[in-house]
């Protein structure tokens, strides 16, 4: 059984989730960062996992259009999705079927929110001035690494 976790990571966060799903998976699962440049054949692996960041409110344009463009091919897999953002009161449901093609969600295996982390040494001014508000979060974002435990424990039970 092959596994493939694509994703996209702005600051290393959805990176650092990625490699620890890989970890906890255990062998057999290969990562792919999401690029417009980069193609894949989805058709070699029996599970995709897709994971990205939420930034102003959205998923990442690379993962949404990788999402799109091989909606046919992933419906016919294994599927599990995850997204890492800064609010850790986010609704998970609702940032799921808002980040994902509304197919996928329903055809997903396993789905999760696996927290975040604010990078801030790695930010440009713009992006700090974009996560101010983080300033006002009652608790400092983190990774959910008992998160990630579960929805390997998921996939591997499927
Ligand atoms: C410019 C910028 C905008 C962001 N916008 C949001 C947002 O709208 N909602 C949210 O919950 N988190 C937001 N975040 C937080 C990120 O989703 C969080 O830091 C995440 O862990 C980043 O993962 P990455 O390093 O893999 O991109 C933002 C972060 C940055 C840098």
């Amino acid at each position: 059984m092959k596994t493939l976790i694509a994703y996209s990571s702005t600051l290393g966060c959805t990176e650092q989730c990625a490699s620890r799903l890989k970890a906890d998976l255990g062998n057999g699962v290969e990562m792919f960062r999401i690029s417009r440049r980069r193609r894949i054949n989805l058709q070699d692996y029996d599970t995709v996992i897709i994971g990205g960041s939420i930034h102003a409110g959205i998923i990442q344009r690379s993962v949404r259009h990788f999402c799109e463009t091989n909606l046919k091919v992933l419906l016919q897999k294994q599927v599990g999705l995850f997204v890492c953002c800064m609010d850790p009161e986010a609704d998970e449901n609702e940032m799921i079927q808002k980040a994902f093609p509304e197919k996928l969600v329903e055809n997903a295996l396993a789905s999760g929110f696996f927290g975040g982390e604010l990078n801030i040494k790695k930010m440009n001014l713009l992006q700090k001035i974009m996560t101010r508000k983080a300033a006002r979060l009652q608790k400092e974002p983190e990774i959910d690494f008992q998160k990630i435990l579960e929805f390997a424990r998921i996939l591997q039970e499927a």
